[in-house]
């Protein structure tokens, strides 16, 4: 069944369970890292046939049931104005962080054709690769992700920056955020055209905020980008970690799935989220080091968590970590479908 996880997405029955995983596609591959030695990794995400080949690569080694695009959140905030580059064992590296007005002010939005046509050719060439055989999954970062990035200039360990932002300076943070808002929509949007069949929007660091935070300074931003593109018809599915507080303010800002993380059992994120909403996860990323009886377990666990009702899509609570194995992921795809035939 070819659109298993698009099916799962809509909360219609499946043959199987369908899984993939945040970061399919790098370093843990043999296959990638041989890439790696050749390109950069902005390189390799600016030249489509080589994001072509990358995302291609976990297909091929795992049969997953969807491709995730091969790119990354922060490659909207050049064609914004902003400078970066990855250096190496330290993640990105913003040169000039966006700190006052005048900063958000030179922020531009632009035409995602123009800015970032690379990106939507390889989505365009990645439709005609997978040839309908497997489902294609565009993103991007969201707001408070993405400006935790512009304003920290880089990793953060508690986002004081960030917050000293939004609760000092709520007028420039919501300029900041309204600004990110509209080009991830349409960035997101011309990903749809170009030939996404669904879209993950990363929010990946938001979890670092109290409930009535979330609500006042992030959810009107996700509503913005998220309540246009249901009416795209594809399935979007909202992603973050350390939400278990969240939950429900992320379901009511919009998307047709919700990442859960390991830190809530997935049959209490059923029940607090009802019907409406499809789930995806939520394995702890580590449980692929673990001995192989161990990780056996827990995958069961999360398929029985997750009950018989449609609407679940296995995966891990983040990304795959560079030191896991690859026989590690394979032997999860290979048990989540032989374990959850209905
Ligand atoms: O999931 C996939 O297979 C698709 C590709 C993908 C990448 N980045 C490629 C990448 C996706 C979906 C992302 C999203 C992304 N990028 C997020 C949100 C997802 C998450 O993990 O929460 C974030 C926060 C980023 C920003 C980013 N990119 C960081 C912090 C880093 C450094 C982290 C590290 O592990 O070194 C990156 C680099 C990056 N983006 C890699 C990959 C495969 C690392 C590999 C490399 O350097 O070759």
């Amino acid at each position: 069944m070819w659109d298993r996880f698009l099916r799962a997405c809509r909360r219609e029955p499946v043959d199987v369970t369908p899984v993939w995983f945040m970061r399919q596609a790098g370093r843990y591959m043999a296959e990638y890292r041989a890439i790696r030695e050749k390109y950069k990794l902005l390189e390799i995400c600016r030249t489509p046939e080589l994001a072509v080949e990358v995302t291609l690569q976990p297909v091929r080694a795992l049969g997953v049931d969807a491709a995730i695009l091969f790119a990354d959140i922060l490659l909207p905030i050049e064609p914004m104005g902003v400078a970066f580059d990855f250096a190496a064992g330290e993640g990105p590296v913003i040169e000039r962080p966006v700190t006052d007005a005048a900063a958000v002010d030179r922020l531009r939005l632009f035409d995602p054709e123009e800015g970032l046509g690379h990106v939507l050719a390889a989505v365009r060439s990645l439709r005609a690769e997978l040839d309908n055989k497997t489902p294609l999954i565009g993103f991007a970062g969201a707001p408070f992700t993405l400006a935790s990035y512009l304003i920290e200039g880089g990793k953060s360990s508690n986002y004081a920056e960030t917050k000293r932002l939004m609760y000092n300076e709520p007028k420039v943070w919501n300029a900041l955020l309204e600004k990110l808002a509209e080009v991830v929509r349409r960035y997101l949007v011309a990903q749809i055209a170009a030939g996404a069949h669904a879209v993950q929007l990363f929010d990946s660091w938001v979890g670092q905020l109290a409930p009535n935070d979330y609500a006042a300074y992030v959810q009107p931003h996700v509503r913005h980008i998220l309540s246009g593109l249901g009416e795209s018809g594809v399935p979007v599915i909202h992603f973050g970690t350390g939400t278990a507080t969240l939950l429900e303010l992320q379901r009511d800002a919009g998307g047709s799935v919700l990442g859960v993380d390991w830190r809530v059992p997935l049959d209490q994120a059923r029940a607090r989220l009802g019907n409406g909403v499809a789930v995806q996860g939520n394995l702890d990323p580590l449980l692929l080091q673990a001995p192989r009886e161990l990780l056996a377990a827990r995958v069961d666990e999360v398929l029985e968590r997750a009950g018989k009702l449609p609407g679940h899509i296995f995966n891990l609570g983040h990304g795959i970590l560079p030191e896991t194995s690859p026989d590690a992921v394979k032997f999860v795809v290979d048990r989540v479908h032989a374990n959850s035939s209905r």
